[in-house]
């Protein structure tokens, strides 16, 4: 069992089915997202489109964009629409690829697609295949799709990356991806397991756009083109869903793209993963730069002194320049107070700051003022406990924003039990 932020994945599986049951079964019910033909209206589908729509299929609607801005759908194609749910998408796309091409709808949960099996046999949607399956195991033959659109689906899979390397599995290359999916700007690193009605809401699972994108570069996606990025929360009906979504930066955006030739290795996939400036970024973004620097700080210290110390053992001699090596500390010192102080606004108090500030003046104290052991060490100590801090108190605010602890969550629909 693969845990992700203290979830396993049946209980994604678990939750992502029970929510969606409920919008196949239970469309007008209260939702944190916005849902049916006025969600069509404020993501942007033409009247005309909403119009081809089958009314009982219009109020299950829950896609997060349009994603056909990017107007991969094109006229014969053989068109995969991933996390299709009531198949709205699915219905657009099918007279947008006219009766010489084909669309298969395929959604994870039961009851998605059964509705939409009902209402293409009772409108006569011909090209129109429905299945139930998951996007992380396609049941498509490799090259067998001219293009696919998903919307709203990738933020509910626990997999990205898996689903992303199906998606180029089943296209032909030079096929054309369409999706909309939610991003976020911060990521959320606490334990979201008491509830996993978070994760069906579309930001905890959500990616940081950058990663977003790399996922489908990685993958061997190429002309990747971000359309439209827009604050889909705001039209959230759920106050509370609107500043979760305002804290971790979550937004909709639209997206096209292209299946290159080839899927990359395996080898230079991982390579573009170790990429230090991918590394950098996502520590800051994860708060972990004042730690990350605080021990460059302490091995350029006590890493040097233990060279220094031991290598003449070995017969190595090691010239130490006294000024550069102080200099090299005391570099790494300040970029950890300032990567602590960085995070006033997400820690929600000053005080790992002026902690930080504290230890990196001692510690400066003791390399240029009037040095000593114990003191330079004690700098060190106190700066140690503002990373620390720092880190403690920005998961403490996640929680409080989340509702894990602190207030009490406004109580939204139940999620009902599933047997898909
Ligand atoms: C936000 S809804 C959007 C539905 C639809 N695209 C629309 O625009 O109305 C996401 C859909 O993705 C489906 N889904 C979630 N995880 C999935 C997975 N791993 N594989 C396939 N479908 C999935 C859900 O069942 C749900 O119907």
């Amino acid at each position: 069992m693969v845990a992700i932020l203290g979830y396993s994945r049946e209980q994604i599986f678990e939750a992502v089915k029970a929510m969606y049951t409920s919008v196949a079964e239970a469309p007008n019910a209260p939702f944190h997202f916005p849902t049916g033909e006025s969600a069509c209206r404020v993501l942007g589908y033409p009247g005309e489109e909403i119009g081809q729509m089958p009314e009982a299929l219009r109020a299950s609607f829950a896609g997060v964009g349009y994603p056909f801005r990017a107007e991969a759908v094109q006229a014969g194609d053989t068109v995969l629409d991933l996390g299709a749910g009531a198949g709205n998408d699915s219905v657009v796309a099918s007279r947008r690829v006219g009766p010489e091409g084909h669309v298969v709808a395929l959604d994870l949960t039961a009851a998605m697609t059964r509705k939409l099996q009902t209402a293409a046999r009772a409108d006569g949607l011909d090209n129109v295949s429905v299945v139930q399956g998951s996007a992380e195991r396609i049941p498509l033959a490799d090259g067998s799709v001219d293009s696919i659109t998903s919307n709203g689906m990738l933020n509910l899979v626990p997999d990205k990356r898996r689903a992303v390397r199906e998606m180029f599995r089943v296209l032909r290359p030079g096929g054309r991806l369409q999706i909309a999916d939610v991003v976020i700007d911060r990521p959320v690193t606490v334990d979201c397991e008491a509830d996993p009605r978070l994760w069906v809401e579309c930001v905890v699972g959500a990616t940081v756009e950058e990663d977003f994108l790399a996922m489908f570069r990685d993958a061997g996606f190429e002309d990747i083109e971000v359309l439209r990025s827009f604050d889909y929360f705001a039209h959230s009906p759920s106050r509370q869903t609107q500043e979760i979504a305002a804290s971790f930066g979550a937004r909709s955006i639209e997206v096209g793209m292209r299946r290159g030739a080839r899927a990359p290795s395996r080898v230079w996939q991982a390579a573009q993963r170790l990429n230090p400036q991918r590394a950098v970024a996502s520590m800051w973004r994860r708060g972990a730069m004042g730690m990350a620097n605080l021990t460059l700080a302490l091995v350029a210290c006590y890493g040097t002194l233990a060279a220094v110390s031991l290598l003449p053992l070995l017969g190595i001699g090691l010239a130490l320049n006294e000024a550069l090596w102080a200099g090299t500390i005391a570099l790494f010192v300040v970029l950890a107070a300032l990567a602590v102080a960085a995070g006033v606004k997400r820690a929600s108090t000053p005080g790992p700051a002026l902690l930080a500030a504290g230890g990196a003046g001692v510690v400066l104290y003791a390399l240029f003022v009037e040095y000593s052991m114990a003191v330079e060490a004690a700098g060190f100590a106190l700066l140690a406990g503002a990373a620390v801090w720092d880190i403690a108190a920005r998961r403490r605010r996640q929680k409080q924003v989340l509702g894990l602890i602190g207030t009490t969550r406004a109580p939204g629909p139940p999620l009902p039990r599933t047997g898909g």
